[in-house]
């Protein structure tokens, strides 16, 4: 059993903290793993009192789980919440916070805080903590929380950084990649280490090119306020995308401590080839939706969502070809791709074999030899599939492709999102699945010279209509006429 602690939310009634953190709380309460003493304390701008956060709670908590939700756990969940009114920006509502949080309501005095709020409230939020004596220097431990994007940009996430480390020490800090908490995330290091059959092949000699590519059916939603000038390369390139491609490519860490499976993925996002200014265009691609159709459904373009300035070209598609100039994959071209309002919801990587180094079935009815496919299927549902080639049955001489699926593609989609495993893991103290600055550091350096050159070309964006699977002109990334974009099994 984990020690107690007081879960802090800032932002504990915005986007995030409904549909991610609240859900997740609840999965942990249902599968036994707080301890009984934890308490949950919200901080938001509503005047509400513990009753009021709860009763809201239960409300969001039906709707998620619509028909699902367990009354026992959702009573227990209930009996550790508490509200403290306060406005981020303001420091004598984190004088009150403070004083409540060592007052005699008994909450725990290991403090996880978890900055679910705009990116431009953290630093205000940190001092104050530290103003408030609330940063784990006496009495229990402090740990920090902060979502992605960490920064804007290269320079900006360095000085965030140094700002956050005035007061919390690397340690305390843990930068979320939610997609890192995901079991199929995971899995790919356990595919990767937990057989050899694969080792062998995984390297140029043997892989033609990899992709690596996320596609969300819905829109931005009502997240313009977050999105409009952030665009689909920062949110989910500069993250996720890149997070996914290290542990494609990392090489075995010595063992599975935080540091040597850091050190290994840092090493990856190092190797990467620079993209100069010359070569922006033949690498990275962007576009955004315009309006479109799912079915009979008219889809709005982007432009028209709600909060969207008429004249944006932040891009809700963006596409990047990668090089990792090590041994192991030279001039293998990696393909990260990610859109919203695709044809369909779902994140694959596809990783494409070499042709078979002699043609010995030329002479016969066999026109053009497929290849062979390993792709593992990261969400909605878990599947890795091994495209092989076979002969068809009959007299000719003929192939066809096979599929062969692992038994879990049959499965339904796990429900568990990856905000459960991670909230676990700081409550735990353990950075395993959380990001090091140096990896957020490598990851924008590879990603500036795109950023930069997109921030001054700003007069056209190509479009896209909602619901398809993005503009045909992405294509030109591509090394060879031969190699096009998987978009799921
Ligand atoms: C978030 C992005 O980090 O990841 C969102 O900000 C995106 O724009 C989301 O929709 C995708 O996460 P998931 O878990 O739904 O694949």
């Amino acid at each position: 059993m984990m020690e107690p602690c007081t879960i802090l939310i800032f932002g504990s009634t915005g986007n995030l903290a409904t549909y991610k953190l609240l859900p997740a709380l609840y999965h942990i309460e249902a599968a036994g793993r707080l301890h009984p003493g934890s308490r949950i304390l919200g901080f938001g701008r509503r005047d509400w009192s513990d009753d009021d956060w709860r009763a809201r709670v239960s409300a969001l908590l039906g709707e998620h789980f619509a028909g699902r939700l367990d009354a026992e756990v959702l009573r227990r969940l209930l009996g550790r919440l508490h509200f403290a009114p306060g406005d981020v920006e303001r420091p004598e509502d984190f004088r009150r916070l403070a004083e409540r949080l060592r007052g005699a309501e008994g909450l725990p005095p290991n403090l996880l805080s978890y900055l679910a709020v705009a990116p431009g409230h953290y630093v205000a939020i940190v001092e104050q903590l530290a103003a408030n004596g609330l940063h784990g220097e006496d009495g229990g431990w402090s740990r920090l929380v902060v979502e992605k994007p960490f920064g804007f940009d290269l320079e900006s996430a360095s000085i965030l950084d140094r700002q956050l480390r005035q007061h919390f020490s690397e340690d305390r800090i843990y930068r979320i990649d939610h997609y890192l908490g995901k079991s199929t995330v995971q899995n790919i290091l356990v595919f990767r280490f937990a057989n050899l059959i694969l080792e062998p092949l995984w390297n140029r000699n043997y892989i033609d090119h990899v992709q690596i590519s996320h596609a969300e059916a819905r829109g931005i939603e009502e997240r313009a306020g977050f999105y409009d000038g952030v665009g689909a390369m920062r949110d989910m390139i500069q993250s996720h995308l890149l997070q996914m491609l290290a542990l494609v490519a990392m090489e075995p860490p010595p063992n599975l401590d935080a540091e040597a499976l850091r050190d290994e993925k840092v090493k990856v996002l190092r190797s990467i080839r620079p993209i100069a200014r010359e070569t922006v265009h033949a690498q990275a691609f962007r576009a955004q939706y315009g309006p479109g159709r799912s079915g009979e459904t008219k889809l709005a373009g982007y432009a028209e969502e709600p909060g969207v300035g008429h004249n944006s070209t932040t891009e809700t598609y963006a596409a990047l070809k990668l090089y990792i100039d090590n041994w192991r994959w030279r001039n293998v071209p990696f393909y990260l791709r990610t859109g919203k309002r695709l044809g369909q919801t779902n994140s694959l990587i596809a990783i494409r074999f070499k042709h078979p180094p002699q043609r010995l079935f030329q002479s016969t009815a066999i026109e053009k030899l497929q290849r062979n496919w390993l792709l593992l299927n990261i969400q909605p549902n878990e599947c890795m599939r091994l495209e092989i080639q076979v002969k068809q049955p009959g007299l000719e001489m003929r192939t066809q492709t096979e599929c062969l699926d692992a038994s879990s593609c049959n499965l339904p989609p796990e429900h568990i999102d990856a905000y459960e495993a991670l909230i676990l893991d700081v409550i735990e103290g353990d950075h395993t699945h959380f990001l090091r600055f140096d990896e957020v550091d490598w990851a924008w350096r590879i990603l500036d010279p795109v950023l930069k050159l997109w921030a001054i070309e700003r007069d056209f964006i190509h479009t896209y209509p909602a619901g398809s699977w993005g503009p045909l002109e992405a294509n030109r990334l591509f090394d060879r006429e031969d190699q096009e974009w998987r978009n799921g099994l």
